[in-house]
């Protein structure tokens, strides 16, 4: 902890009358302070407070052409919320409508002319020691927001870690490099970003994306695996990843996992309302969803799975494109193609 050292504090003297200035400066040299400015001109209050960056200020209450108060708002103008600069004001008025008014305006205490050596030393002092232990609790405050900060990122990070781990074992068993899921990740976030949503949801969809097909791990092998296509029964079964996987990831309490849910259980739905599970159509399907459709299905079928071959770039997006209005969102699928131009996928 620093040491209080009130000798080293910057005083600045603001007194219309030179004879003031310089009995203070005597007196507080005297008692030890070493850094002492003064001026006679309050017009000079805002290069001194730049020049000099006082800890405390004597202020005079009446000088010709600003008085005092005036000069006290000036002052606090210029401050930030958070510092606490004390002001001393200087008057021989010793009325008590004097003192409110200094007060009133921020004044934090008085000197009353003559000076009196031992009072002015003990003000000073003690104003000072109210400043030196706000700027430590300041500072202390700024350790402990930083640590909090810290802190909160790595909850983060251990978020987004877990995510793309139960990601990862979601797919193991047909892609077992996990590429897929954050290849779907990243496409949605990159749509997400050209339809308009801010950042923060940009962050969310792009993790929970890569959740979407946690379900299939309720899926049995023989019929996840299965090369060609499902008969009707099969395909009853393989529809159901979508509620297992909104099952998995109910109740959670973290927004990227709610939207996980919805996006688990709604990624197969279509916009003329023939998907599943629930048949949803246009935009009753839950946004996520709909474009969690494009990015899923636009990298499915152009990498290969061990019981399909990949399609070009070209097919797939001439796919999309006679699919738009049917299977996608329209404006969803202008969006995602422009998605593919911009950043050369294919
Ligand atoms: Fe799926
Ligand atoms: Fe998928």
């Amino acid at each position: 902890m620093a040491e209080f050292r009130p000798q080293l504090a910057n005083i600045l003297i603001i007194d219309d009358q030179e004879h003031n200035i310089s009995l203070l400066k005597r007196m507080l040299v005297k008692a030890g302070f070493q850094q002492l400015y003064g001026t006679q001109d309050p017009f000079e209050i805002d290069r001194l407070l730049d020049e000099v960056s006082p800890d405390i200020i004597l202020l005079d209450l009446h000088m010709p052409g600003m008085d005092g108060i005036e000069a006290v708002g000036k002052i606090r103008s210029r401050q930030g919320e958070d510092t606490y600069l004390p002001i001393l004001m200087l008057t021989a008025d010793n009325t008590s409508k004097a003192k409110q008014e200094g007060l009133q305006v921020g004044v934090d205490d008085f000197l009353t002319k003559p000076f009196d050596r031992t009072e002015v030393v003990l003000r000073i002092r003690n104003l000072l020691r109210t400043r030196f232990l706000h700027k430590q609790l300041q500072a202390q405050n700024e350790r402990l927001e930083q640590h909090v900060r810290e802190r909160t990122a790595r909850l983060q990070q251990a978020q987004m870690e877990t995510i793309r781990l139960l990601a990862r074992a979601s797919e193991y068993r047909y892609d077992d490099t996990g590429t897929h899921t954050l290849r779907v990740g990243k496409l949605t976030g990159l749509v997400a970003e050209l339809l308009g949503f801010p950042p923060d949801f940009v962050e969310r969809i792009s993790l929970a994306a890569t959740l979407h097909d946690i379900g299939k791990i309720g899926i049995p092998d023989h019929i996840l695996l299965k090369p060609g296509g499902f008969d009707p029964e099969e395909f009853e079964l393989m529809k159901q990843h979508t509620i297992i996987g909104a099952n998995i990831l109910q109740n959670s309490s973290f927004d990227v996992l709610k939207m996980a849910e919805t996006i688990a259980r709604h990624h197969h739905e279509k916009w003329d309302g023939s998907g599943y599970p629930a048949g949803l159509r246009g935009k009753e399907i839950p946004i996520e969803a709909r474009i969690v459709a494009l990015a899923d299905f636009y990298d499915a079928v152009t990498h290969e799975r061990p019981y399909k071959k990949a399609w070009s770039h070209e097919e797939a997006v001439a796919e999309i494109m006679r699919q738009r209005g049917k299977h996608f969102d329209p404006q969803v699928a202008d969006r995602f193609l422009e998605v593919l131009e911009l950043t050369g996928v294919q």
